[in-house]
C-alpha cells in the first residue's frame, strides 16, 4: 500500500523507550494511556463496553442509532471518513449505511485488534473500500495516499477525546482539521460532566474489568521495556476529580518495590502511584468553547434523555458561508 505523509498531529516520534521512562522517574509517575492498547488491552477495554456501571458505549451507540439519518442529513454521503482509535469498529456499523462513505480508514495503535475488526467489517461490507492504518494519532501519521482527505468527516467516538489534556484535545482537533480542509466535519463522542457516584461507578466496576484492564499497561511495559512490574503488586485506584472535571485513574504501589528496566531502577514508596489515565468529561457550553479554540465550530449536538453523553458535529469556521 502507498502510504504519504500527512501530519493528523504534527509532534515527532518520541522513542517508546525515552518516552515512558521519563513518565515512570517524574514526581507524579505516569504512563501516557495509549499504552493501555496491546491486544490484551483492547480485549479488556471491549469487555469494559457492555459492564452495567459503563453507560458511554451503550448511551453512545443508542444515539447514533437513533438519529443516523438525521447526522447524514448533515453530513452528506460519499465522503471519506477517518476513525482515529476505531478499536472494534464496531460504532461505524451504525453510521455506514445513512453516510455511505467513499472510503472508510480506520486507525488504530493496537494493529492486530484492528486488523481483525477490519476483517470482521469487510464480511458486512465487501464493497467498502477499508483503509487501516496502524498508528499512532498522537503523532505524524502515515495515511494512505489512494485516499481523499479533502472534505473528509473525522468520526471520533468514544470519548477518546477526553483522554487527552485539554489543550491537547484542541491541538489534536486542529491538526484534523488541517487534515480535512475547509469543508471537513467533525463527528465526536463526548462524555457529559454528571453526578460523581455514577462516573465513579463506570471506573470502579464490581467485577473488576477496569482494575485488570489498568493493571494490564504493567504487562505490556513489561514486554515493551524489558521491565520487571509485577502487576499484582499495584491496586486500582479510580475516582472523579470533582475540580478538573475528570475521572483520574492511577495504579498504587502495595509495598515499596524496586522495578528494574534495562538500565534503570524506578523506586515505589509504599502507597506511591502511578496515574494511568484522565478521563475529562466536559459539559456542551465548555466543549463547544474547547473546539473554538481549534477553529472549529459546534453545529449540532445530539444527546440521550438523562444526558449522560453527547455527539456532536463540528464544522470549520469561516468555510460554510
Ligand atoms: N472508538 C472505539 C474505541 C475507543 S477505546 C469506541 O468508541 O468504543 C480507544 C481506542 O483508541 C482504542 O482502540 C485504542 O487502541 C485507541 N488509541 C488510544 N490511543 C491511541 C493513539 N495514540 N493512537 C492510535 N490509537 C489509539
Ligand atoms: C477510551 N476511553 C474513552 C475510555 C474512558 O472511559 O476514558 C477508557 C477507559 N478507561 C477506563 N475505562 C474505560
Amino acid at each position: 500500500m502507498n502510504h504519504a505523509e500527512h501530519a493528523i498531529n504534527g509532534q515527532p516520534q518520541h522513542c517508546a523507550y525515552g518516552e515512558l521512562i521519563a513518565g515512570l522517574q517524574s514526581e507524579q509517575k505516569t504512563i501516557d494511556p495509549k499504552y493501555f492498547y496491546d491486544a490484551a488491552g483492547s480485549c479488556l477495554f471491549d469487555q469494559i463496553t457492555s459492564l452495567p456501571e459503563y453507560y458511554p458505549t451503550r448511551t453512545e451507540t443508542a444515539i447514533l442509532k437513533h438519529h443516523a439519518e438525521a447526522i447524514a442529513r448533515h453530513i452528506g454521503t460519499q465522503r471519506t471518513i477517518i476513525e482515529p482509535g476505531a478499536g472494534s469498529c464496531e460504532k461505524i456499523r451504525h453510521l455506514i449505511p445513512a453516510l455511505q462513505p467513499s472510503c472508510y480508514v480506520p486507525v488504530d495503535i493496537s494493529h492486530d485488534y484492528l486488523s481483525d475488526a477490519v476483517t470482521s467489517l469487510n464480511q458486512t461490507y465487501p464493497e467498502l473500500c477499508i483503509e487501516p492504518v496502524a498508528g499512532d494519532f498522537s503523532r505524524a501519521i502515515s495515511l494512505p495516499e489512494s485516499v481523499s482527505y479533502q472534505s473528509a468527516l473525522i468520526f471520533y467516538p468514544g470519548s477518546t477525546i477526553g483522554n487527552f489534556e485539554p489543550a491537547e484535545a484542541v491541538k489534536f482537533l486542529q491538526g484534523m482539521r488541517g487534515l480535512i480542509g475547509p469543508e471537513g466535519m467533525i463527528l465526536v463522542g463526548v462524555d457529559l460532566h454528571k453526578a460523581t457516584k455514577t462516573l465513579a461507578a463506570a471506573y470502579n466496576d464490581h467485577a473488576g474489568v477496569t482494575a485488570a484492564f489498568n493493571r494490564n499497561i504493567l504487562r505490556h511495559l513489561n514486554g515493551l521495556l524489558g521491565a520487571d512490574f509485577e502487576p499484582d503488586l499495584f491496586q486500582h485506584h479510580a475516582f472523579y476529580n470533582e475540580n478538573e472535571r475528570r475521572i483520574e485513574m492511577h495504579l498504587v504501589s502495595a509495598v515499596e518495590q524496586i522495578v528494574t528496566c534495562r538500565n534503570d531502577q524506578l523506586h515505589f514508596a509504599a502507597g506511591e502511584s502511578i496515574h494511568t489515565e484522565n478521563s475529562y468529561k466536559y459539559t456542551l457550553r465548555d466543549f463547544s468553547s474547547l473546539v473554538e479554540k481549534a477553529g472549529l465550530k459546534l453545529e449540532q449536538s445530539w444527546t440521550d434523555d438523562e444526558h449522560l453523553f453527547s455527539v456532536n458535529l463540528l464544522s470549520v469556521v469561516n468555510s460554510r458561508g
